[in-house]
């Protein structure tokens, strides 16, 4: 956000309250250095790091990150493990800060598939962080949309008519302000099964930096992008 866009009323209110990402490419930054794979994840961690305390202080609502799709456990289990023992690395080194910085911790996705000390990590962050008022920091874990939405419209028919409002209202975002911005790094442009009713509207802002590289100024670049496209949700 520009000093100028953050001080005029008329852009202050066109500005995002709920961006998420695809964070792609860790892979591709370690073989590019000649390096594991897994070390490629370390440093999409750190950069996650980095990008959650600059949501922070650009005062961004609410920031939701794809961290491990439905997909992904069709990789191989070695890589499947690593990314389970990263998360609970980050959850055990960042929780006490992001406590502290009034971060509020949600998860999208059915993340009762992982191991149960996963779980358990992950069920202590969500309580820590429940009342916190700052920055919503909302990760995917074993999200696919696909997912989500047969498992909402299953309880929308529970509870009487599917209509597109019970199935939003039984979405895993359901409480989360609707999605301004949604973008994806390392130069794919697909969604792959990621926020697919969300981004209905959305707008899109696709980079050729690979997810460890992407820091606070490229969101930044995003953000001051947002505010001057033209939404019409089909209208005129
Ligand atoms: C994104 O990086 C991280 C996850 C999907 C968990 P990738 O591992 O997909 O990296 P590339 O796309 O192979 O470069
Ligand atoms: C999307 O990236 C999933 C996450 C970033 C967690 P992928 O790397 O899994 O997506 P595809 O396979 O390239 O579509
Ligand atoms: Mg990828």
């Amino acid at each position: 956000m520009s000093a100028s866009a953050a001080s005029t009323g008329a852009a202050s209110d066109r500005r995002a309250r709920h961006v998420a990402i695809i964070m792609d490419g860790n892979g591709r930054w370690a073989k590019k250095r000649h390096l594991p794979r897994a070390l490629g994840h370390q440093r999409g961690v750190e950069a996650l790091r980095n990008l959650v305390r600059g949501a922070r202080e650009l005062g961004l609502e609410v920031l939701t990150l794809y961290a491990f799709s439905t997909e992904n456990w069709r990789r191989p289990e070695e890589e499947v493990s690593d990314l389970m023992g990263l998360m609970k690395r980050f959850i055990l080194s960042d929780l006490d800060e992001m406590a502290d910085n009034d971060i509020c911790l949600k998860v999208i996705g059915d993340y009762h598939a992982f191991s149960s000390d996963v779980v358990e990590l992950i069920e202590k962050a969500l309580a820590r962080t429940a009342d916190n008022t700052g920055t919503t920091l909302v990760v995917a874990l074993n999200y696919g949309s696909m997912d989500e939405i047969a498992r909402a419209a299953s309880k929308a028919a529970e509870n009487g008519a599917i209509t597109v409002d019970t199935i939003a209202a039984e979405l895993d975002t359901a409480s989360l302000p609707p999605l301004d911005l949604l973008i994806r790094t390392s130069g794919e442009q697909r969604l792959s099964n990621f926020l697919m009713w969300q981004a209905a509207y959305a707008e899109l802002w696709f980079t050729d930096v690979l997810w460890p590289d992407f820091t606070p100024d490229h969101l930044r670049e995003a953000l001051d992008e947002f505010v001057s496209r033209e939404r019409r949700y089909g209208g005129r």
